[in-house]
């Protein structure tokens, strides 16, 4: 699993580590573009809406977000990912942060409209995801949302389909989401969008 050390040194290469893996609709980043589209446009429904960020890494979503008047909050572990997004969003308020940790002082000050997060969560296992989750929901504004793009399943045999055809590549210290196991433990709220064979997005309402 990387830690911030990994992701700085894969920071310069990311976008196009992600593109190639998009457009040859390989894991793990099948779907990527429609994953983040879709929940930049559930966040374009409302104006001006205060948007959490976990994970942003280089801003791919969140300065799009930034450029069409969104406030942006973020969290991330990468200095050099950090610092990438910081050019892009010089007045969002981004933290360098562990999320292992749960969430900082900072942002527990706050609500949001949306809290979004994509390719990130999967660094937690499922237990400190359903955690970190109900952390999440409760900085919800009333009509908030939290929307979750990332690697993910609706059973386990899609996975283990995925890791058989992906079996060079795959990455074992890493806990993806499959929706019949996980969705017990997530707010009744919760609705799974799958976008590819291995992504998809996860909308939990307050
Ligand atoms: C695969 S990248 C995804 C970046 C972006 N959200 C996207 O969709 O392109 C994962 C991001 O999560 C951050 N990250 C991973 N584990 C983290 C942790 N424990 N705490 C904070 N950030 C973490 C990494 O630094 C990296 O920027």
């Amino acid at each position: 699993m990387l830690n911030n050390v990994g992701f700085n040194l894969w920071a310069d290469n990311y976008d196009q580590t992600v593109q190639v893996s998009e457009e040859n609709g390989l894991y793990p980043f099948a779907g990527y573009k429609k994953i983040l589209n879709t929940i930049f446009n559930e966040v374009m429904q409302k104006d001006n809406s205060k948007v959490l960020d976990i994970g942003f890494g280089t801003g791919v979503l969140t300065s799009k977000l930034y450029s069409n008047g969104h406030l942006i909050d973020g969290i991330d572990f990468s200095e050099k990912m950090i610092s990438i997004a910081r050019s892009k969003m010089p007045n969002a308020n981004l933290f360098e942060w562990d999320i292992s940790k749960g969430l900082p002082s900072e942002i527990l000050e706050n609500t949001y409209d949306f809290i979004v997060s994509t390719y990130t969560l999967h660094h937690l296992t499922d237990e400190e995801k359903v955690a970190f989750i109900t952390e999440l929901v409760s900085l919800l504004k009333r009509d908030g949302k939290l929307l979750i793009g990332d690697v993910s399943f609706s059973t386990r045999e899609q996975l283990d389909k995925c890791r058989q055809e992906n079996i060079a590549h795959w990455d074992d210290d890493e806990f993806y989401f499959v929706y019949d196991e996980i969705k017990f433990s997530l707010p009744s709220t919760c609705e799974f969008h799958p976008i590819s064979h291995c992504g998809g997005v996860f909308v939990i309402s307050k």
